[in-house]
């Protein structure tokens, strides 16, 4: 038996991504300037509030550092199965399927070192030899800035289109011009800004607190020329949904406040 090429196996893992990437109709990654504004969070509840619109929905965390995604969904004691060549992701239910850095790290402690072409190989590989059914929405959760990961998915997934996600405040909004003007020089179109810990209503007197300033995002897309999808106040409810694995979009009564219509307005959007 001959062994394959280094190049026939580039060429087959370049078709199967092609492959993959024809049964997927929106790609959408998460992205922001700054770590620890809200994408993990947004992320996932955008992909569930998708997945409660009845859209089959796709979530892919590559944030190989800090994967946080399993933990949000209640999912990071599941274990991933696979089939002769390829990964079965992990279901959150009927419609949201997972697929996480995290389940591939043996140890989620361990802190973890990857250099530029490791990371880009797991990406690609994560499209695929990953078994997605025809999706409707592939959701990614990126880690913050513009490094190999969102240049990775812009090389790899020419469709595919960013969120950024920002704080009010004008050290982040600093950092979304840049995202925004790395989305430009990809070429990747920017879907629009989320403006997330935008104000807070304060649970004893009812009185809104602008803790990280409030309307920078919106203020950065005018200026930017990219569209504003919306803003999400700060909640102490999203703390503790993202810590006991129970998505914040799933709760009725607080996800109309900046979930769900961010969810009409990328569904309309990307129709
Ligand atoms: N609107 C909000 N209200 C209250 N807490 C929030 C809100 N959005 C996010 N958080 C909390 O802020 C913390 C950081 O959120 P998250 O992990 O989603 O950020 P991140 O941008 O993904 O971080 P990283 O850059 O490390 O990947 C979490 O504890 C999360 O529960
Ligand atoms: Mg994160």
């Amino acid at each position: 038996m001959t062994q394959k090429s280094r190049e026939q196996e580039i060429n087959e893992q370049e078709q199967r991504i092609k492959d993959r990437l024809a049964g997927i109709r929106n790609i959408l990654i998460v992205m922001s300037g700054k770590g620890g504004v809200g994408k993990s969070t947004v992320a996932v509840n955008l992909a569930v509030g998708l997945a409660q619109s009845g859209f089959k929905t796709g979530l892919m965390d590559i944030d190989l550092h800090g994967p946080s995604t399993l933990k949000m969904l209640g999912l990071e004691d599941k274990s991933i199965s696979a089939t002769a060549d390829l990964l079965i992701p992990l279901s959150f239910n009927q419609e949201l399927k997972v697929i996480s850095m995290a389940s591939l790290l043996e140890n989620p402690d361990t802190a973890v070192i990857w250099r530029g072409p490791l990371k880009i190989g797991a990406i690609k590989q994560f499209i695929a030899d990953v078994l997605w059914e025809d999706l409707d929405y592939l959701i990614i959760d990126s880690p913050p800035g513009t490094g190999d990961e969102p240049l990775t998915v812009a090389q790899v997934i020419p469709q595919a289109k960013s969120i950024i996600v920002t704080t009010p405040q004008q050290v982040s909004i600093l950092d979304i011009r840049k995202s925004i003007i790395f989305c430009r020089q990809t070429n990747m179109d920017v879907l629009g800004i989320i403006e997330n810990m935008s104000g807070l209503t304060c649970p004893h007197c009812g009185e809104a607190i602008d803790l990280f300033s409030f309307g920078g995002g919106e203020k950065t897309a005018e200026d930017m020329d990219v569209p504003f999808l919306g803003r999400i106040p700060i909640d102490p409810k999203i703390v503790a949904a993202c810590d006991q694995g129970k998505p914040f979009v799933l709760d009725p009564e607080s996800a109309d406040d900046g979930f769900n219509p961010i969810v009409e307005r990328i569904v309309q959007e990307t129709l």
